[in-house]
């Protein structure tokens, strides 16, 4: 339970508040690079402000206010030049530095004007990695971005899936540190939902809960489970401050403002050696609805479940409201240490996992339960056997809406046919 003064710090991300102030300490992945193949300029709001993400003819992206500095219109409707974005009102130029770099009829009309330094638009930095944006709204310097282990990958077929959920991040996140959930939303209730009775998922026996320097794992045993398990032994990560690790994939629970999240999701799937090597060339990315035709949200995924238990709390879960158990350990511990996070970096700390050093941010390596399965690759025959793989072959299981040209592609990748049977030949290569 939390008094209502501390609910409001953990939810409030505007600038100024002290979780939007703690949060503006890290890179955050707001978009996917692809989106930008056949659009310049994208509306983004992002911790409370609204700002402009575009891609340049040149090919550089910049994250600028919304509005011109010169009449205030709406820069997500401007154009981008070779260099920077233009406001569709008077032409005003500005680069990703937030620089005026033209004022059309004031550089005519007065060609010394000091007008342009006066004009400069709040302006982030942007950098791409592993087929997303990033952005970086705090104090610089600007700490590195971490190259996890996954975004080093060879052989892995990736997407990016993205949806708008309409409650605030740190009820999505504290879903991140909750093992027992997977039991009965994703396990027990899908069998409810397709209609079958019993049995009931194996039971949880045991849990436990470690920090480390990029967040915390969460352990778990179930009955049946050996304790050498490595879901015992490894776990499974929150990822400081906004993130959910699995090994195979990413989630990110990014703060659009108090009431709204964006869901960014990374999928990374190894093909069969037999499929090796596989470049990938464009990593794809799409829009994952959330509510079905008849209003309700959809329950048929398992992210999309995730959702429904988000957005159920609440716009804004209330934390004054509730009572924690024995399942929830591992979520008192991260609002704990949210609680000393934004004390230490009042005090002028570094936050917690902020890396530095360009050494040290090339590759992070994160606890990972199944290195075989995401990072190094099987032969076909073991994916048949691979609760985890397997699954895969058949249908996308974490997010309504997968695209058929992404699956398609995927497929491909793999080389299954669209029903998920392995092909004779290696697709690509003409048959005898
Ligand atoms: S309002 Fe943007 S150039 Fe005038
Ligand atoms: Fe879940």
């Amino acid at each position: 339970m939390l008094t209502p003064e501390r609910n409001r710090m953990v939810t409030q991300v505007g600038p100024g508040t002290p979780m939007g102030d703690y949060l503006r300490n890290y890179w955050i992945p707001i978009a996917g690079v692809s989106e930008f193949d056949d659009k310049q300029v994208k509306p983004v709001r992002l911790l409370g402000e609204n700002l402009t993400l575009y891609k340049d003819l040149s090919g550089t992206f910049g994250m600028v206010d919304r509005h011109c500095p010169h009449r205030r219109a709406d820069l997500s409707y401007g154009f981008v030049e070779e260099k920077g974005i233009r406001c569709n009102y008077h032409g005003w130029l500005f680069d990703e530095n937030g620089d005026c770099i033209g004022q059309p009829y004031e550089d005519t009309a007065n060609p010394k004007n000091p007008l342009r330094e006066k004009c400069k638009v709040k302006s982030y930095p942007v950098k791409t990695l592993g087929g997303l944006i990033w952005v970086y709204m705090g104090p610089l310097p600007a700490p590195e971005l971490p190259v996890y282990e996954p975004f080093t990958r060879k052989n892995c077929f990736v997407e990016i899936g993205i949806s708008d959920i309409p409650c605030n991040w740190f009820q999505c996140q504290e879903n991140s540190i909750d093992p027992v959930h997977f039991e009965w939303m994703h396990d027990n209730w899908s069998v409810r939902l397709r209609g079958e009775g019993e049995p009931y998922a194996t039971k949880h026996l045991k849990l436990d809960f470690d920090e480390f320097d990029h967040g915390f794992v969460y352990k778990r045993v179930r009955e049946g489970q050996p304790e050498g398990s490595t879901l015992w032994t490894v776990g499974r990560v929150f990822l400081w401050p906004m993130g959910f690790y699995l090994g195979g994939h990413f989630e990110w629970r990014v703060p659009v403002d108090d009431e709204n999240t964006l869901s960014v999701t990374w999928f990374s799937y190894h093909v069969p050696k037999e499929q090796e090597p596989y470049v990938q060339e464009r990593i794809p990315t799409w829009f994952s609805p959330i509510t079905g035709p008849d209003g309700r949200w959809i329950s048929s995924h398992i992210i999309n479940q995730d959702i429904i238990a988000w957005v159920g709390q609440g716009v804004i879960a209330d934390r004054t409201k509730e009572n924690l158990g024995a399942s929830d350990r591992g979520i008192s511990m991260i609002r704990n240490r949210f609680f000393e996070e934004l004390e230490a970096v009042k005090q002028g700390k570094d936050a917690k996992g902020v890396i530095r050093d360009p050494e040290v941010a090339k590759f992070v390596d994160l606890p990972n339960a199944n290195t075989e399965l995401y990072r190094d690759g099987l032969p076909r025959e073991a994916f048949k056997k691979s609760p985890l793989l397997a699954g895969r072959l058949k249908r996308f299981p974490f997010l309504v809406g997968q695209p058929r040209e992404v699956r398609e592609e995927f497929c491909r990748a793999v080389g299954i046919d669209m029903d998920g049977n392995f092909l004779d030949e290696k697709v690509g290569e003409p048959a005898e």
